[in-house]
C-alpha cells in the first residue's frame, strides 16, 4: 500500500512538473514568437522576449562581462537577422546591428526618437541636460558647444594647454619606474576637461571638482531610490556641492563679462564663456526673439558635460597604449612618424601646432583603429515617441531601440579580421572613416561635440609619450561591462630615453 501511494505521488509530481514546463514553455513561446505584431507592411523584427520580467537581461549582461561583448548580438543576428527584438533591462527593445538602420536612428531630429537612459541617470542629469533635452533647445545648445570645440581658434589655444599638461604628467613619471597607466592618465585628462569647460587650473577647486565628480558618477548606474543613505541620494548631494562651485565660477565670469562689455570683442576661452555669451547677447540684444540660457541651465550643463568627457578620452588612451604594446610593428611606425615631426620642429625651433598633430597620418590611423576596436560607447539607446518604420521594420511607440555601434565595428563583412589591431587598414579604407560603418562618436544630431578635441588630445599625448619614453606593459585584459576598462589598470614600466620632457 505504502509502495502504491509512493507511486501515485511520484506520478503526480511528474505531471505537475510537466504542466509547469508546458506553462513556462507556452509563456516563453508567446514572448518569443507568438507576439509578432505587424502593422501595414512593416513588422516588429523577429526575436525573443526571453523570460517574463527578466527578458534577456541576464544573457545581455553576461556577454558584456565576457571577452566577446558582441556575442549577445552575434547569436541573435544569426538567428533572426541584422535587426531583432529583445527585452532588456525591463523594456521591450529593437536591436539594430545594421549600419543603415543605425544611421537613421542616429540622424533623427528628436521628433521620432529621444534619448533613453536608465532612471538613475535621468534623475542625476535633470531635464535640461544636453544629454536629455530635445528639439530646438537641444539643437541650439549642441551647435553652440560643438561650434566652439571645433573652432580653429579654440584648437590653437587648447593645444598649448594640453601640451603643458602632458609634459608635466610625463615629467612626473621620469623616476617612477612603474606607472598605473589608466589611473594616471585619467588624472591628466580630467585637468584638460575642466580647463576646456571652465578654465579651472590645478589647485583647490580642481581637487574639489575631482573628488565630488567621482562621488557624483558612482550613482549613474544604481537602484533608483532617492532616500537618505542610498547611492542615488549621495550622488545627488555631490551634484549639489558641484553646482555650488560651478555657480560661483559662472557668476564671477558673468560679472567680469558685464564689466568688460565696452571691449570690442571678448575672447571666448571655454564653454562657460560660450554659454554665458549667449546668455548676455540674448538678454541685451535679441530680447523677445529667443530666450537666453538661464544660469542654472548653464551650470547644470557644465557638470553634465563632464560625464561623456571624463572617462572616454582616458579609456581611448589606455587602450591605445595596450594595443600598441601588443603590436611592436605599429608602435615602431608610430614612433618613426612622431620622431620625424619632433626632429623637424626641434631644428626649426617652432612650436608644434594642432594642424601638425592632425597631419600625422599614421598616428590618426592608430587613433581610428583604437576607437574602432575599443568601442568605448558600444551602443546608443533611444526611445520611439511614435511608431517608426525603418526599412521594413516597425519600432512601436514606447519601445526602445539600441543602435549597436560595436556590431558594425566588429563585423567581418565590413572590416577584414575585425579583432586584429591593424592601423594600416585605414590607408586602404580611406574615406570610410566618416561613413555609417565607423561611428565611435555617434552621429547625426547628437554627434559627439568633443570629437575633434578628443582626437587632438590623444594625438598630443601619443606624440610626447612615444618620443620621450619606452615602456613595457604588464599582462592585462580589457573588460567591457559596465564600461570599457583594463582589468588591472594597465601597469606599465616606463623608461625615459629623452630627458627634456618638462
Ligand atoms: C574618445 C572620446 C569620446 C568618445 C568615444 C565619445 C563618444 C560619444 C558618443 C558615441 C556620443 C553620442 C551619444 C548619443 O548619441 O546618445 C557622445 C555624445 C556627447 N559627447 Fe562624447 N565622446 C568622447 C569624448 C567627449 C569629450 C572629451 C566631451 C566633452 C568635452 C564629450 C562630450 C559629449 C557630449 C556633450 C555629448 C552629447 C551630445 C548631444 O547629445 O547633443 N565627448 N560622445
Amino acid at each position: 500500500m505504502v509502495c502504491c501511494w509512493d507511486d501515485v505521488a511520484a506520478s503526480l509530481s511528474i505531471v505537475v512538473v510537466l504542466l509547469l514546463l508546458l506553462l513556462l514553455g507556452g509563456i516563453f513561446w508567446y514572448y518569443s514568437c507568438g507576439n509578432d505584431g505587424a502593422k501595414g507592411g512593416a513588422r516588429i523584427p523577429k526575436g525573443s522576449s526571453g523570460w517574463p520580467l527578466l527578458g534577456e537581461t541576464l544573457d545581455f549582461i553576461a556577454s558584456g562581462y565576457s571577452s566577446k561583448p558582441v556575442s549577445f548580438m552575434d547569436k541573435r543576428k544569426s538567428l533572426y537577422g541584422e535587426v531583432f527584438r529583445s527585452h532588456i533591462l525591463g523594456t521591450p527593445i529593437v536591436v539594430s546591428t545594421d549600419p543603415e538602420v543605425n544611421k537613421v536612428v542616429l540622424q533623427n531630429h528628436g521628433s521620432t526618437f529621444v534619448p533613453a537612459y536608465p532612471k538613475s541617470i535621468r534623475e542625476l542629469l535633470g531635464q535640461n541636460s544636453i544629454l536629455q533635452m530635445n528639439g530646438n533647445q537641444h539643437k541650439r545648445l549642441h551647435s553652440l558647444i560643438g561650434g566652439f570645440l571645433r573652432s580653429p581658434h579654440f584648437k590653437a589655444w587648447i593645444t598649448g594647454d594640453i601640451q603643458r599638461t602632458v609634459k608635466s604628467t610625463l615629467a612626473s613619471w621620469e623616476h617612477s619606474g612603474e606607472v598605473l597607466f589608466q589611473a594616471e592618465i585619467r588624472k591628466m585628462t580630467f585637468k584638460v576637461l575642466v580647463k576646456v569647460l571652465m578654465s579651472v587650473d590645478p589647485g583647490e577647486d580642481l581637487d574639489f571638482l575631482k573628488r565630488e565628480f567621482e562621488e557624483f558618477i558612482k550613482g549613474l548606474i544604481c537602484v533608483p531610490i532617492k532616500l537618505p543613505g542610498t547611492r542615488l541620494y549621495k550622488s545627488l548631494k555631490a551634484k549639489e556641492r558641484l553646482l555650488k562651485l560651478v555657480e560661483r565660477i559662472v557668476k564671477e565670469r558673468k560679472f567680469d563679462m558685464e564689466e568688460e562689455r565696452s571691449d570690442e570683442k571678448r575672447m571666448v576661452k571655454d564653454v562657460v564663456d560660450v554659454l554665458l555669451q549667449e546668455n548676455c547677447d540674448i538678454s541685451n540684444e535679441k530680447q523677445g526673439q529667443v530666450q537666453g540660457l538661464p544660469l542654472d541651465i548653464i551650470c547644470g550643463n557644465i557638470i553634465e558635460m563632464m560625464i561623456p568627457g571624463e572617462e572616454t578620452v582616458p579609456t581611448a588612451l589606455t587602450l591605445a597604449i595596450k594595443f600598441l604594446s601588443d603590436s611592436p610593428h605599429a608602435l615602431k611606425h608610430l614612433k618613426e612618424e612622431n620622431m620625424e615631426l619632433k626632429g623637424r620642429k626641434d631644428s626649426s625651433r617652432e612650436e608644434i601646432s594642432w594642424t601638425d598633430y592632425m597631419s600625422l597620418q599614421f598616428t590618426q590611423n592608430v587613433i581610428s583603429e583604437t576607437l574602432r576596436l575599443a568601442n568605448i560607447i558600444n551602443a546608443v539607446w533611444r526611445k520611439a515617441v511614435k511608431d517608426v518604420e525603418i526599412k521594413d521594420y516597425l519600432i512601436p511607440q514606447g519601445w526602445c531601440v539600441l543602435a549597436s555601434l560595436i556590431s558594425v565595428h566588429m563585423d567581418d563583412k565590413v572590416y577584414e579580421n575585425p579583432y586584429e589591431f591593424n592601423p594600416w587598414r585605414w590607408e586602404e579604407m580611406g574615406g570610410t572613416a566618416n561613413s555609417s560603418s565607423f561611428t565611435p562618436f555617434g552621429g547625426g544630431q547628437r554627434l559627439c561635440p568633443g570629437l575633434e578635441l578628443s582626437r587632438l588630445e590623444i594625438s598630443i599625448f601619443l606624440h610626447h609619450f612615444v618620443t620621450t619614453f619606452s615602456w613595457v606593459a604588464e599582462e592585462d585584459v580589457v573588460v567591457s561591462f559596465p564600461t570599457v576598462k583594463m582589468k588591472r589598470g594597465l601597469p606599465i614600466r616606463v623608461t625615459p630615453f629623452c630627458l627634456n620632457v618638462a
